[in-house]
């Protein structure tokens, strides 16, 4: 049987606890996931695309079966360039729905061969997501246990930097 790859897509600006809850749960389904970094000049990211990558390599850890990648262009075929058919995406509370809901649908129709699929994140990251750590990271908010201890530090480094420029 060939290998069962899955693709992770998102802008990981940074990557968080949430996030690693979804990987660690896709590993137990999937031969190999690909976390996938959306490059994109219209949107605005914190941590260049060389810091996210390093934070996400540092927060996983060395595993055979985990890539980290950037794409740019459609998601759909970018997953067929990798030689896989599934997308997955996290899901925490019900806001998250809609968006995802239109995503999936419209992948479905550039491409009916890739598959979202999606899983929840553990209850504990149900509230949280970059953009709101990052808020509460900007104004010397504690956010230990949210994120990796590493992605913890950049982020108040990245802030510190900012208060002094
Ligand atoms: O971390 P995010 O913002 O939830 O990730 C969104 C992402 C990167 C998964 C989405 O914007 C995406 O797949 N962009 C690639 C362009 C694309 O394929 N668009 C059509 C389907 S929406």
């Amino acid at each position: 049987m060939s290998e069962k790859i899955v693709i992770y897509p998102g802008f990981f600006d940074p990557i968080t606890n949430g996030h690693l809850s979804i990987v660690n749960r896709a590993l137990k389904i999937f031969d190999k996931l690909i976390i996938a970094i959306l490059k994109n000049p219209q949107k605005t990211a914190l941590f260049s695309i060389e810091e996210r990558i390093c934070m996400i390599e540092e927060s996983v850890g060395k595993q055979p079966n985990v890539e980290v990648d950037t794409f740019d262009g459609l998601l759909v075929d970018y997953a067929i360039k990798k030689g896989s058919n599934v997308v997955l995406r996290g899901l925490r509370a019900l806001s998250d729905f809609e968006y995802e809901f239109q995503m999936a649908l419209m992948n479905r129709k550039l491409n009916h061969d890739v598959q979202s699929i999606f899983l929840m994140t553990d209850y504990k990251w149900f509230y949280t997501s970059s953009t709101i750590i990052k808020e509460a990271a900007s104004f010397g908010g504690d956010i230990s246990g949210l994120v990796p201890e590493g992605v913890n530090r950049k982020l108040k480094e990245k802030f510190q930097e900012s208060k002094k420029t």
